[in-house]
């Protein structure tokens, strides 16, 4: 059985969850259960990233034991988990033991590989960021010094242990120049190779100033960065150190699903880091784009941070899960506007998927005594119709496999609306007075085509398609891509059906 280990990036605790950090952990979610409808072994992993001086600095701001505010905290983003309709199979904290067992023991690995030195750290830093830039990276603005993501940044000075970045500069560029797609989409990967061929410096991959960090070993007047640190969650969750496991031998490499502002930790240092322990490099990193909120930067000081729990209890779970993968492509920027939303929902969900899934089951229901009898004695249309699913089918796996979820998105809706215009050919409301036979087989067939679209949903929008297949009767643990031109053979005793996209109300 193939394997399929995806992450999301771990959090920051230092503030509660948000529609940013929602995106990249129903990304992976989506990503995860397409994978396990292919009949794949998946490992979907996400955390909490409690480190570090801007974790440490949150909880001094609320006069908590820094432990008990990452415990506090933590717990924000692991409940926040199913709320968002995502399943996962591993929660991972960077102040449990077994990671920093891992840490460590990467730490070693890569010092006994002589890839560590000690020296001294004179240069900018931004706690915000938790990141080290180059003088020339900095941007002065009246007398204060900001970063290039406009975090401030602090001049400091301390002993620290450094990586020899420099020295692994030909082997990063030899292995992207080998592994075109290990970084998506294509201009990230575009970025990061003239990142590289610009030119690496030895990065600084331990603090002294403050102590919230795990203790470098054997001198622990150091904690480790707390990237290298974060980093290797990855691993520690997979068994690390235990290379040998049945886990780490099965998923390792992994694909880490991240938003753009963190590629260069994930797709330059961590590499590195891996391959200077001996350790391949991930399989894929992908990095998507930012939401912005009503054409305006997200952040506190603005005042407009998206609750996931307001959004989500205000449009409800899938309508915001289909928008966040259908309004942008994955990879892009995207504006997350309230006009929007309804109007992507009322269209897509209500008009189109929902529409046809109503009138289809009402009349069943009506009619036929709730029963469809699954008589495929077909005609060139139908057989012209039940193709076309099958070209749907294969363009939305090629999309997927590529994680293009809003092209895969959008080839079902262009189906959906094919099955519509179907449904308004055949008429099976005027079949009822003129040919019973006819009108039973147009209705095994749209019962079907339903049934086919709401499979390829499924990854994107779950809990809806579950409320489909209980009508049909399907049992979800028996779904499997596979299978997808199997016809059914026997009749089916459908449940009633019920609106499951009510429309959303636009205000002027
Ligand atoms: N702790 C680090 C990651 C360590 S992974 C080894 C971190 N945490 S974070 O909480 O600040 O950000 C997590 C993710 O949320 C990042 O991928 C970031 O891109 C994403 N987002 C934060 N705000 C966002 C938007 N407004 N839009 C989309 N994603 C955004 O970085």
């Amino acid at each position: 059985m193939s394997s399929f280990f995806i992450t999301t990036p771990i959090y920051y605790v230092n503030d509660k969850p948000h529609i940013g950090t929602s995106y990249t952990t129903i990304a992976c979610d989506i990503l995860a259960r397409y994978h396990k409808l292919k009949g794949e072994d998946i490992f979907f992993l996400t955390g909490t990233d409690e480190h570090g001086q801007k974790v440490e600095k949150a909880a001094i701001n609320e006069s908590i034991k820094t432990i008990s505010f990452v415990d506090k905290m933590s717990q924000y983003f692991k409940d926040l988990i199913p709320f968002l309709g995502c399943e996962i199979n591993d929660f991972i904290r960077t102040t449990e033991k077994r990671h920093i067992t891992a840490s460590q023991h990467l730490w070693n690995k890569i010092f006994e590989n002589n890839q560590i030195y000690l020296s001294n750290y004179e240069g900018w830093y931004s706690v915000r960021d938790e990141a080290f830039y180059t003088e020339s990276e900095i941007i002065k603005k009246n007398n204060n010094f900001f970063a290039p993501s406009g975090s401030p940044v602090e001049w400091v000075k301390e002993e620290s242990y450094f990586f020899k970045l420099s020295e692994w500069q030909d082997r990063l560029i030899e292995y992207y120049e080998n592994n075109p797609t290990a970084i998506s989409p294509k201009s990230r990967y575009n970025e990061v190779l003239s990142f590289i061929k610009g030119g690496l410096k030895d990065l600084s991959i331990s603090r002294t100033t403050f102590n919230w960090g795990i203790p470098v070993p054997n001198n622990a007047k150091h904690v480790m960065y707390v990237w290298i640190d974060a980093l290797c969650n990855y691993l520690t969750a997979i068994e690390y150190p235990d290379t040998n496991s049945a886990k780490f031998k099965k998923f390792w490499p992994g694909i880490h699903i991240i938003g753009k502002d963190i590629l260069r930790f994930h797709a330059v240092y961590w590499p590195a880091f891996l391959m200077a322990a001996d350790l391949d490099p991930p399989k894929n990193i992908f990095a998507h784009g930012w939401w912005t909120n009503e054409g305006q930067k997200i952040s506190k000081s603005l005042g407009n941070v998206i609750d996931p729990y307001d959004i989500i209890n205000e449009y409800g779970l899938d309508q915001i899960r289909y928008f966040l993968f259908r309004e942008v492509p994955f990879g892009n920027d995207g504006d997350f506007s309230k006009k929007s939303i309804s109007q992507r929902v009322n269209a897509d969900l209500s008009n189109n998927y929902g529409n046809l899934i109503q009138r289809i089951f009402s009349f069943v229901k009506k009619n036929c005594d709730s029963v469809i009898s699954n008589n495929f004695t077909l005609n060139k249309e139908d057989e012209k119709i039940l193709n076309e699913s099958i070209i749907c089918y294969q363009k939305y796996i090629n999309h997927m496999d590529n994680m293009n979820i809003d092209k895969a998105l959008k080839e079902v809706f262009q189906f959906l609306s094919e099955i519509n215009i179907y449904v308004d050919k055949q008429e099976p409301w005027s079949l009822k007075k003129t040919d019973k036979k006819r009108m039973n087989v147009v209705l095994s067939v749209s019962a079907e085509l339903i049934k086919r679209s709401t499979i390829l949903l499924y990854p994107i929008i779950p809990s809806s398609c579950e409320k489909v297949f209980s009508i049909i009767k399907i049992d979800k643990t028996n779904i499997n891509l596979n299978d997808f031109e199997k016809l059914p053979n026997q009749k089916i005793l459908i449940n009633d059906p019920f609106p499951i996209f009510p429309r959303i109300e636009i205000d002027d």
